[in-house]
C-alpha cells in the first residue's frame, strides 16, 4: 500500500516534469504569418541590435538569454510585448528606456524579422 502510493507519487512527479519541460523545436516553426511594414521591421532590427542582441544573439539564436527563434508561435504578440516592457527575472524591462513605438517594432522584429533576414 505504502509502496504503491510512493510509486504513484513518483509517476505523477515525472509526468509533471515532462509536461513542464519545453522540448518543442520552436525555431523550425519559422516566422508567424503576421504582417508588419518594412519601416517597422527596420526600426525593430536597429533596436534589437542595440538593446537585445548582447543577450539574445545577433540573429536571435540565444546567448545569456534564451533563443527567440520561432517563439512567436509559443507566445502571443501581447505576451512578448509585456515581457519586453516589464522584464522578468534576469530579463531587464525596457518600458522606461525605449519608446512605445520602439517596443512595438522590436517585438514585430523578433516575431518575423529574423527569418526575413536569412533570405539576404
Ligand atoms: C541583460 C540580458 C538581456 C537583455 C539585454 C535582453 N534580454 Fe530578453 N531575456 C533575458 C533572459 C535572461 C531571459 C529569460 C527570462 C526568464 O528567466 O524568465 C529573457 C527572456 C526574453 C524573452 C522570453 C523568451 C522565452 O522564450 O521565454 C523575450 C521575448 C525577450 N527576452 C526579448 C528581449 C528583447 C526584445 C530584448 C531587447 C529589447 C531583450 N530581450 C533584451 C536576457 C536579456
Amino acid at each position: 500500500m505504502m509502496v504503491r502510493g510512493l510509486r504513484l507519487a513518483l509517476t505523477l512527479l515525472c509526468a509533471c516534469c515532462l509536461a513542464c519541460g519545453d522540448s518543442t523545436d520552436w525555431a523550425s516553426k519559422g516566422p508567424t504569418d503576421e504582417k508588419y511594414s518594412q519601416v517597422e521591421l527596420s526600426l525593430g532590427e536597429a533596436v534589437y541590435s542595440d538593446s537585445c542582441s548582447a543577450c539574445h544573439g545577433q540573429n536571435g539564436s540565444g546567448n545569456f538569454g534564451p533563443d527567440l527563434l520561432g517563439k512567436g508561435h509559443k507566445y502571443s504578440y501581447e505576451e512578448q510585448r509585456s515581457l519586453v516592457a516589464r522584464g522578468r527575472r534576469s530579463m531587464p524591462g525596457f518600458g522606461a528606456s525605449l519608446a512605445d513605438a520602439e517596443i512595438d517594432a522590436v517585438v514585430a522584429y523578433i516575431r518575423v524579422g529574423f527569418f526575413g533576414e536569412s533570405r539576404n
